[in-house]
């Protein structure tokens, strides 16, 4: 196989970005996330690959709770924010302000929507990211908005 063709082909999957948070007691995980997808509509469920070596995969196993958030196709500064490790600090993470959601997992309200998430399972196969599969307990839509894709920004994720 030709790596680069491999790495060029790959990147042409459709993906959108999200921000993904989780909390574990007083620790802190959340970061954006592009490899997701829905995965069942009765129970309604959602997967998404985590590297296992980040915040937010081990404060997601720990806590069994997460939120994914939908980013606005004008929102490029927020989900940047959440491609460096988390830093929690006075009421914000990375900078961004936040509340409690109804797992206690961190809600962040300058994001348009978000489903509020409890595990169901990690799928890990020793790669450096896990499949988590997530079941939806709650949803909130304070806008409607065109999402942003990876398509469309500037990054790439992917290969
Ligand atoms: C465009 C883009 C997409 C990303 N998608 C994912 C993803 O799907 N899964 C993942 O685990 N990390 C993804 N990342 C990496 C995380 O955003 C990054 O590792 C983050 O710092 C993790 O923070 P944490 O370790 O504090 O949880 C992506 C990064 C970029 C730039």
């Amino acid at each position: 196989m030709d790596e680069k063709v491999r790495q060029k082909t790959l990147r042409m999957l459709s993906n959108g970005v999200y921000v993904l948070t989780s909390r574990s007691e007083d620790r802190y995980g959340a970061a954006t996330v592009s490899w997701v997808s829905q995965a069942s509509f009765k129970p309604p469920l959602i997967m998404a690959a985590v590297r296992t070596g980040s915040n937010v995969f081990k404060c997601l196993a720990e806590s069994r709770s997460a939120v994914l958030h939908i980013v606005g196709d004008r929102q490029q500064e927020i989900a940047r924010r959440f491609f460096f490790p988390t830093q929690a600090e006075c009421g914000t993470i990375n900078g961004e302000a936040f509340t409690e959601g109804r797992t206690a997992a961190p809600v962040l309200p300058n994001l348009p929507a978000h489903v509020e998430c409890e595990l169901e399972r990690i799928v890990d196969t020793h790669g450096d990211h896990a499949v988590v599969i997530l079941r939806v307990v709650e949803a909130e839509c304070r806008e409607q908005v065109r999402p942003l894709t990876i398509a469309e920004s500037p990054w790439e994720y992917g290969g």
